[in-house]
């Protein structure tokens, strides 16, 4: 079959890109240069190639870029080019935080330092510094060798000179706020926007943030993300819906306008699915889902319910969080989850679903930082996270012995997200709850 650089784009700027690789290369041994090492901060090297570099050169790295540039963007596609634009906001935000920290000049030029003493150092929470810097290892600003110590490379130790640190700051930390608690009411957000409520509450004053917020978690979801997010029905498929048991009730707590529940309820015919979320979210969600998919009804529906209070729907054979653990805070989390246990009968699950975050190394670089972008968004909110594997289970087991976690259901291979499954096993004899 005949191939050109056309219908096969991505072969000839692979071409192209060795063809310059090699120029680059050729030059730099007869030379006799040192390429510029990303880690070796004694090379002194800040430059790809000399200024006084034939034209022809010179020529080479620029196209080697623009070819890398262009292959990648082609790579990504569409949804994640998008999604990587929505967030860039994080690699100036990071910046801006490690500089006021002062962190360049604390992490030692030729050593490392680990998080505990690096925090204590620079007086900040070790876990904020954590997720922070593990955003920053994405953009090759410091690296974390071995797990949990921190090194510079040569892009961070260019910021601990006291000319280039002065640069960064005005650019980026003069603007910019940095969190420095745990409280959902002192994130980044509150401070730098003035409010004195949560995100979400603040959220319901004005009527066009809640419909854009919530079009955006449909949109969110509608962005796929190698890696990272399959679709928007991936938790249909990564739980088996049917073991609840025919005509089983779900409450899809705090789940927006309903439409990770309508892709349930509609691949699984017998189930009864509760959408709850605040009043100003659901205003008018039952008249939508009637015009949208009328054969859901009787069988979606909607119920206003802050979830901080105690749950009303008793006896439902599962609570679903769809990307709702992860706007909270630990303390916070642990109130939701504990709201539950006053409507649970013995057998009912708790279903977390969020990204889970994996150990440092283990995805590509961008998929990593795809990743700790949903992170840092969090943090900014309301000093929320994405979690890792065991903070799941930490979450089941500080809200009562009693609610067990039992398995965590992978979502498809190309995704980061998982649901994690707890079942309410009470220990007392007390009588179990009434259905409702
Ligand atoms: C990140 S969105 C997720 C929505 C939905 N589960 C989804 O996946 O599209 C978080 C949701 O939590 C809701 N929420 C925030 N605070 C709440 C509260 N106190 N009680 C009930 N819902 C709340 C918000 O209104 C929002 O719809």
């Amino acid at each position: 079959m005949a191939t050109d650089s056309t219908s096969f784009p991505l072969r000839s700027l692979a071409s192209e890109i060795c063809t310059h690789a090699d120029t680059l290369s050729t030059f730099y041994e007869t030379h006799d240069l040192t390429f510029p090492s990303l880690t070796d901060t004694s090379s002194g090297c800040l430059n790809s190639l000399p200024h006084d570099a034939p034209e022809e050169v010179l020529n080479a790295r620029r196209d080697i870029l623009e070819a890398i540039r262009t292959l990648e963007t082609m790579v990504q596609g569409p949804s994640e080019t998008l999604r990587l634009l929505v967030h860039n906001f994080h690699d100036t935000a990071t910046l801006g935080t490690v500089v006021r920290l002062g962190i360049p000049e604390a992490v030692p030029l030729d050593g490392s330092i680990s998080f505990g003493e690096l925090a204590r150092k620079v007086g900040v929470l070790e876990s904020k510094l954590v997720q922070i810097l593990r955003y920053a290892f994405t953009n090759y600003l410091f690296r974390e060798s071995p797990e949990g110590y921190i090194s510079h490379t040569t892009i961070s130790a260019l910021i601990a000179q006291p000319n280039i640190a002065a640069l960064v700051y005005l650019i980026t930390a003069e603007c910019l706020p940095s969190p420095a608690a745990d409280s959902p009411l002192r994130a980044a957000y509150n401070l730098g926007f003035g409010h004195n409520r949560t995100f979400f509450d603040s959220l319901t004053e004005e009527p066009e943030r809640v419909s854009r917020f919530n079009k955006a978690m449909k949109g969110y979801t509608q962005l796929t993300l190698e890696g990272i997010q399959a679709d928007g029905t991936e938790d249909v498929e990564a739980f088996p819906w049917d073991i609840l048991g025919k005509g089983a009730k779900i409450v899809d707590v705090a789940g927006g306008s309903g439409h990770i529940s309508c892709a349930i309820a509609t691949a699984y015919p017998d189930l009864e699915v509760i959408v709850q979320d605040l009043p100003q979210v659901i205003s008018d969600s039952q008249s939508k889902l009637e015009q949208s998919h009328p054969e859901l009804k009787g069988r979606v529906s909607y119920m206003a319910h802050d979830m901080f209070s105690e749950q009303p729907v008793k006896g439902a054979d599962a609570y679903y969080f769809h990307k709702v653990i992860h706007d909270w805070p630990k303390a916070e989390c642990v109130k939701i989850l504990r709201s539950l246990l006053p409507a649970m009968k013995p057998g009912a699950r708790v279903l977390v679903s969020d990204y889970v975050l994996p150990p440092p190394g283990e995805l590509t670089k961008i998929q990593d930082k795809l990743l700790r972008q949903w992170d840092l968004t969090m943090l900014i909110i309301a000093n929320a996270k994405e979690r890792y594997r065991e903070e799941f289970k930490e979450l089941f087991a500080l809200t009562s012995p009693d609610l067990v976690f039992n398995k965590e259901y992978k979502a498809r291979s190309n995704s980061a997200g998982s649901i994690f499954e707890a079942i309410y096993k009470p220990s007392s004899s007390a009588p179990a709850v009434a259905k409702s």
